[in-house]
């Protein structure tokens, strides 16, 4: 079956509302005020610490392919289908709260010892080490929290089908791991294989498991399954290689977050290792390669997919 290319899709004005429904959802989901159990500062400092990661910045990738891969997978499926969205919904939120949680953690001066991130001031500038390092562990559990909800809101099966890919995705064998192998080839050079399974751990794996979360939230067979995989996996990776381009290219206003990073701290990157041109025809490649994916899923509603895999590769930050 071929993707249809609906011309009327209106790419622009479906990101905007599900950025703004994505935006509502963690305001009211990333403890909207400390505890009032609390009248020291210490863990008033950690509610704050962990909304400053999240919201007001961010483009809010993961969600949006959360989302994108349930709608495109729930086109397909019977009438009579339960309707996930409210978990679709939480789905893209917990994606979101580990990338955040992720990133405090990736900025502190036992990582990348960066000062800004997302046009502000990084978590531990603005609180302090441990508080940032608390708001990371904070954000990570939110996150499972959200997908373990209280009552009959999630079937059982569809909290712990998506608890395993996001914590498979998060941990040793994915950003964490990812993370370590990044931090221990600092003035290495690794050759094209090392750097391609280091940033598909540390940023692919995530990635891969936002669309595979949106599916699971929508009911699939294994063949689209396995094509959603495949094109997660490849706009994973391209991600990664975009990013490693734009430390090189970009200014930091641009990006809002230092750049020129990775050369600094002597990273090996896709431009370290391939140079720039090749790096960027090789974003091409890997943006193919999801598109083909696409095309061969049997889905018939791929344009929002298709429309995060350009952003993937088009980004100006
Ligand atoms: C930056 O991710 C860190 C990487 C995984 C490369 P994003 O570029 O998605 O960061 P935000 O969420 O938009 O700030
Ligand atoms: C970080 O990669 C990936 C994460 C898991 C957070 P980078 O260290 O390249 O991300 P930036 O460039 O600081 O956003
Ligand atoms: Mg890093
Ligand atoms: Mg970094
Ligand atoms: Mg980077």
């Amino acid at each position: 079956m071929k993707t249809v290319s609906n011309l009327d899709f209106d790419f622009g004005a479906w990101c905007a509302g599900h950025l703004h429904t994505v935006e509502q959802s963690l305001n009211a989901w990333v403890c909207a005020q400390a505890s009032p159990h609390h009248d020291l500062s210490a863990p008033a400092d950690l509610v704050h610490a962990m909304r400053y990661a999240v919201l007001d910045g961010g483009k809010r990738l993961r969600p949006l392919l959360v989302l994108a891969a349930w709608e495109a997978v729930s086109r397909e499926a019977s009438p009579t289908a339960p309707d996930l969205r409210d978990a679709a919904l939480r789905a893209a939120c917990a994606t979101e709260l580990i990338h955040a949680y992720s990133l405090v953690h990736d900025d502190m001066p036992c990582m990348d010892n960066d000062v800004l991130r997302r046009g502000k001031p990084t978590v531990h500038v603005k609180f302090g080490e441990a508080v940032a390092l608390l708001a990371g562990d904070a954000l990570q559990a939110l996150a499972f929290e959200l997908l373990t909800p209280e009552g009959d809101a999630m079937p059982v099966a569809c909290q712990a089908q998506l608890c395993r890919l996001l914590s498979r995705a998060a941990g040793s064998s994915g950003m964490a791991g990812g993370q370590a192998i990044d931090l221990a080839s600092v003035g290495l050079r690794l050759n094209e294989r090392q750097l391609r399974e280091m940033h598909r751990l540390k940023t692919g794996a995530l990635l891969q498991a936002s669309v595979m979360m949106g599916a699971a939230c929508g009911g699939t067979s294994l063949g689209m399954r396995e094509a959603l995989a495949q094109y997660g996996a490849a706009i994973g990776l391209a991600f990664q290689v975009v990013d490693d381009i734009l430390d090189v290219t970009a200014d930091s206003a641009t990006l809002g977050k230092t750049a020129g990073k990775d050369a600094h701290h002597d990273k090996p990157t896709y431009v370290s290792i391939l140079g720039l041109q090749a790096s960027r025809q090789y974003a091409q490649e890997l943006h193919a390669q999801a598109m083909a994916a696409l095309a061969q899923s049997g889905l018939r509603h791929t344009e929002a997919l298709q429309g995060l895999a350009d952003m993937v590769v088009q980004r100006s930050n």
